[in-house]
């Protein structure tokens, strides 16, 4: 899985302001550096930033497949705003769009999220119109906003919403990305690379696992291979 190196536009708190002492800039980590493969992916999210009108994208796929963390890294780009679809109503996600004007729309889980709210999307995301009727008041306005959004399933959607949507399904990992992922992650928290195989290869095999959450468990309690070994066991004989 190759990684592209993908332009991130620089947000005030990214530069470091100069002293005296001080007069260097740290560039921010590329968008989606922390993404392990989807190389089209992110090229396809890139394609969609620098488009002149916005190309919403929803990224559907099994659990632990990156989705959120597309979403995470989304979060980087300037007058984005991030909502959980459990929590848009909650959240106040239709005032916020009338306040604040965000350019990018980001609902992580959007399959929860209530159909008054999904209903609203609807006409934000084909002509740019928000409308909201509240106590028999009518107030509406025009927005230039992108939503970035995922799901586990679709069948909880509202086939309208999910036809304004490049739809992208993320397929299980085959053993050789998970192992990859498994490495850049378990690198990231210390492991060494023979231990990080040795769990990836535990999970996929003796635990017959697919999920990535499963690996980072394994590595935060494991020091050596013996332990990874033992605690694979464990879990196995524990396993429902
Ligand atoms: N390709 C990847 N690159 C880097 N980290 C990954 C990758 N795939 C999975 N992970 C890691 O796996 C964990 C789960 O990822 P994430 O939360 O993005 O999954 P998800 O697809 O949103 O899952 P769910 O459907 O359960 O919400 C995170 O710790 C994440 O860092
Ligand atoms: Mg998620």
């Amino acid at each position: 899985m190759s990684e592209e190196k993908l332009p991130v536009p620089m947000r005030e708190e990214h530069i470091i302001k100069p002293s005296i002492e001080r007069l260097t800039t740290i560039k921010p980590e590329p968008l989606f550096e922390s993404i392990v493969g989807y190389s089209d992916v992110k090229r396809l999210f890139q394609l969609s930033l620098s488009s002149e009108k916005p190309v919403h994208i929803l990224l559907v796929g099994p659990p632990a497949s990156a989705k959120t963390l597309f979403m995470i890294e989304c979060m980087r780009l300037e007058r984005s705003y991030f909502t959980l679809g459990s929590h848009s109503t909650k959240s106040g996600m239709i005032d916020y769009l009338f306040d604040k004007r965000p350019r990018y729309l980001i609902v992580d889980e959007i399959e929860h999220m209530p159909m008054k709210d999904q209903t609203g999307l609807l006409s934000l995301m084909e002509t740019g119109i928000l409308a909201e009727t509240k106590f028999q008041k009518t107030r509406n306005t025009h927005l230039k906003t992108w939503v970035f959004a995922t799901s586990n399933a679709t069948d909880r959607m509202l086939t309208p919403l999910l036809s304004r949507f490049v739809v992208l399904h993320f397929k299980q990992y085959s053993f050789g990305s998970f192992r990859e992922v498994c490495a850049h992650i378990l690198g990231r928290e210390g492991v060494t690379p023979d231990v990080a195989a040795a769990i990836a290869e535990a999970v996929w095999t003796k635990l017959k696992s697919k999920d990535i959450r499963d690996c980072i468990k394994i590595g935060r309690l494991a020091k050596t291979k013996e332990d990874v070994e033992w605690i694979a066991q464990t879990l196995r004989a524990y396993k429902q």
